[in-house]
């Protein structure tokens, strides 16, 4: 890696540097102009779910704020923001489209136009309207013609100042961590409902590909992945190398071989045999999902080094309360993540930048290049146990640290030859971090909950200082 502490680094003139947030996460306003229940609200009504029984009802109140957080960023030389539109605040219920609803998207695109700030909008954030969850949600075929058809009607009204446009976000968690972990919403914990649940997301990203492309033939069009780096243990062992392999299989390829290939792995249909997975797909399914996409998104937090064997000491958790959780994975029973030894987040996960740079270099190699699809960092950050000042101030030198750490790890990977196009920071401002509930704080905004007051922290500071230099 190179030395952070020569000379400075520039970035291409063309990148683009962006925060990140997410509909739930922050909007609240949960049953106002017309929202009703996504299948977050229904989760966080279940006892243990969410740490502290948080839920999104007020959030970061961004539904009524969206004026002064558009300022905020526009302060802070932000120049994309990426946000998702609510399923369930546009089409309540699932049923017909819901003017007032739009009219919110509308005003905050417009808001951002007129501070030059680049709208990237993500169509599913995990928000499912719970009135479809009642009728199979994603284990039901139908609900992926339904995100089409959704899909359409949020560009019917925002297609004309919207450029970019994805369809998922981390169909992983929509999938696995929704329907095997049981850690999100719906909490199913059953590997041939989240196979088929991943299914059907991957064939509503094709669907509605197609018709926005058929639309409006100038968007850029693709979804966000997030991915990881899997590492054997010790690479000497052949378990080890497999566990490995699995990891990989079920966490990026089953989702990148589609896409890139229209082909589930061969390798991965094999580990999850017998779960149900042929059974779902229908033909011309894999040409749908791999119909081609402009841009990719690639969301990293950590990578990890897996085993057979158990670690001595377990890393971090997944689950914030007693509610029992399982392995995400559809079939990697028996394989462990082990402890690499380096500094972690308040999340209990390790503080890895290399892998992001390794990440980016074989994502564009095997994946983006040949296809000609643009390549960005759509998440990237980091949760502390900040402590605010009386004044709502937040000295936060770690968090400084690890975005430049990172955005270091981005260089590299450009000096590789990966012509990566941005990087968003996630979050724009701390917000509702899911089974976490408050209690998580990723952003470089500190939001005070009692009285909704925005406080930049020290690293949205050093962040705002990196893109007016567009060097580090
Ligand atoms: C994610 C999410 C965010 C999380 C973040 C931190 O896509 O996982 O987009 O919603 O808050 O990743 O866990």
């Amino acid at each position: 890696m190179t030395d952070p502490s020569a000379a400075p680094r520039a970035f291409p003139t063309d990148f683009v540097f962006g925060a990140a947030t997410a509909a739930f996460q922050i909007e609240g306003a949960h049953h106002l102009d017309g929202r009703t229940d996504s299948i977050w609200d229904a989760f966080c009504r279940v006892p243990g779910a969410v740490i502290n029984g948080d839920d999104g009802s007020v959030a970061c109140d961004h539904y009524h704020r969206y004026a002064d957080d558009v300022a905020l960023m526009a302060e802070l030389g932000i120049q994309s923001y990426r946000f998702s539109t609510s399923w369930a605040r546009i089409r309540p219920d699932g049923g017909p489209v819901n003017p007032a609803g739009l009219d919110f998207y509308s005003r905050l695109v417009d808001e951002l136009l007129e501070h030059g700030i680049l709208p990237w909008l993500t169509l599913y954030h995990w928000d499912l309207p719970q009135a479809i969850e009642e009728q199979g949600g994603w284990r039901n075929r139908d609900t992926a013609y339904r995100f089409r058809d959704y899909a359409l009607d949020v560009h019917a009204r925002l297609g004309d100042r919207v450029p970019v446009w994805t369809t998922l976000n981390e169909p992983w968690c929509t999938a696995f961590v929704g329907h095997i972990a049981g850690a999100h919403a719906p909490g199913m914990q059953d590997p041939a409902a989240g196979l088929a649940a991943m299914h059907h997301v991957l064939l509503g990203h094709g669907l509605a590909v197609q018709a926005l492309r058929s639309a409006q033939s100038n968007l850029t069009l693709g979804l966000t992945l997030n991915l990881t780096v899997a590492v054997p243990v010790d690479p000497s062992r052949s378990e080890d190398i497999d566990a490995a392999r699995r990891i990989d299989g079920q966490f990026n390829r089953i989702f990148l071989d589609p896409i890139f290939r229209g082909d589930y792995p061969a390798d991965v249909l094999a580990d999850v045999a017998g779960l149900g997975l042929e059974q779902v797909v229908q033909p011309g399914d894999l040409a749908t999902i791999s119909t081609p996409i402009d841009v990719l998104g690639v969301n990293y937090y950590q990578g990890q080094a897996v085993s057979d064997l158990p670690p001595d000491q377990p890393l971090g958790t997944e689950a914030p309360t007693d509610r029992p959780v399982r392995s995400p994975f559809p079939a990697a029973d028996g394989i462990y993540s082990h402890p690499q030894g380096l500094p972690t987040t308040a999340m209990g996960w390790e503080i890895q930048p290399d892998g992001l740079r390794d990440l980016l270099i074989r994502v564009h190699a095997e994946y983006a290049d040949p296809a000609g699809v643009d390549l960005y960092v759509t998440e990237n950050g980091v949760a502390f146990d900040d402590q605010a000042a009386p004044d709502g101030s937040v000295s936060d030198p770690d968090r400084t640290a690890f975005i430049a750490a990172h955005l270091n790890a981005v260089l590299d990977a450009i000096e590789a030859g990966v012509p990566l196009r941005g990087y968003f920071y996630w979050s724009l401002m701390d917000n509702f971090e899911w089974a976490w509930g408050y209690a998580k704080r990723f952003g470089i905004v500190r939001v005070d909950y009692e009285t909704q007051q925005r406080t930049v922290k020290e690293s949205g500071r050093a962040y705002a200082q990196i893109i007016a230099d567009r060097s580090l």
